[in-house]
């Protein structure tokens, strides 16, 4: 059972909303520990070791959050004045409340699609080389995959590749916001170093479907994760005895990875109880234009669903480690009456 059945309340709002399991809580109990500003916790160094290896990078480090990952992961490409190039509507755009200008000292322009791909066409047109006092330059191109606001969709590999391409031939670094790459590999079977080799720099996360509690990485070559870790401490992000969360986030890569093909599944029933297209779901995540998307969360709430407005007209839902096949078809029901 998991917890939401015990109190009879799906909560679909989102996917960092999962409690530990019993088995992670004793992972997390017995981790070895160390201070991790010493550079001496075992759990943490192990846990950032095995996420570089499996992103074919060379090194990783552990971060509180995903967005602090995407500040030090950007900051690694752009300097302050400088821009990154993203889509509209990625999550270090619209959710991360102006971390890079405010923090990072970087300015963002963006491009638009409907499912939140890397638009070659446009990105070209847009770029901006080193132009002296004139025009801010472009040092860097995020993506986002899966995109969170574009519905989960997972991002076409070749597509990233001939990002990656061109973007190395303008001598402009690529970002991968991966906070729910481990949702894209299981979808399409890619290897997560297939991913890795796309970008310059990566953030993923432990926390969204894979359960933990706790955690991000940044991931990327062994120069920007050691600038990066200076920055996290000035950040206020370093951690001492962190391999009690990172045992949670070692407990997650053994154990939470291919469930996750459940989630896509739960996600596809509450697309059709929906009356979307389930084969437009690519992972765990369904997003419903409604005019009424306000009144049609508190229906839903009102049922025993919890679901989330992302815009004024845009409904969201999010299946993941807690919710049950007996939940999704429970809140599959709601919704389709509404
Ligand atoms: C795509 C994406 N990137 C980054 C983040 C940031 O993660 P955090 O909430 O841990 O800061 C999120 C959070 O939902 C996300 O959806």
């Amino acid at each position: 059972m998991t917890p939401d059945s015990a109190t009879g309340v799906v909560d679909l709002r989102s996917d960092t909303l999962t409690r530990p399991t019993e088995g992670m809580r004793a992972a997390m109990a017995r981790a070895e520990v160390g201070d991790d500003v010493y550079g001496e916790d075992p759990t943490v160094l192990a846990l950032e070791e095995r996420v570089a290896d499996l992103f074919g990078h060379e090194a990783a480090l552990f971060t509180p959050t995903g967005s602090m990952a995407n500040v030090l992961a950007v900051g690694s490409l752009v300097a302050p004045g400088q821009e990154v190039l993203c889509e509209s509507s990625a999550h270090i755009a619209r959710a991360e409340l102006g971390a890079h200008g405010a923090i990072g000292g970087i300015t963002m322009r963006t491009w638009t699609h409907p499912r939140g791909h890397a638009d070659l066409v446009a990105i070209r047109a847009m770029f901006a080389p080193d132009m002296g006092p004139f025009f801010v330059r472009t040092t860097a191109i995020s993506v986002e995959n899966t995109h969170n606001f574009a519905g989960g969709a997972v991002l076409p590999l070749l597509e990233l590749q001939d990002l990656r391409e061109w973007a190395t031939g303008v001598a402009a670094g690529v970002h991968l916001d991966g906070a729910r790459i481990w949702n894209a590999h299981v979808a399409t079977g890619i290897p997560f170093a297939d991913y890795g080799s796309v970008a310059s720099v990566l953030s993923v996360c432990l926390s969204k479907g894979l359960g933990a509690p706790v955690g991000s990485l940044m991931v990327g070559s062994r120069d920007a994760v050691a600038q990066a870790r200076v920055r996290r401490k000035r950040m206020g992000g370093g951690m001492r005895q962190a391999g009690i969360l990172a045992a949670g986030g070692l407990y997650a890569l053994d154990h939470h990875v291919e469930r996750l093909a459940d989630d896509h599944a739960h996600a596809k029933l509450l697309a059709e109880a929906c009356g979307l297209d389930p084969s437009t779901v690519d992972t765990n995540i369904v997003v419903v234009e409604r005019s009424d998307a306000a009144a049609f969360v508190a229906a839903a709430a009102e049922a025993g669903v919890r679901i989330a407005t992302v815009g004024p007209t845009a409904v969201r839902m999010v299946t993941h480690l807690d919710v049950s096949r007996a939940d999704a078809e429970r809140a599959a029901a709601v919704l389709s009456r509404l």
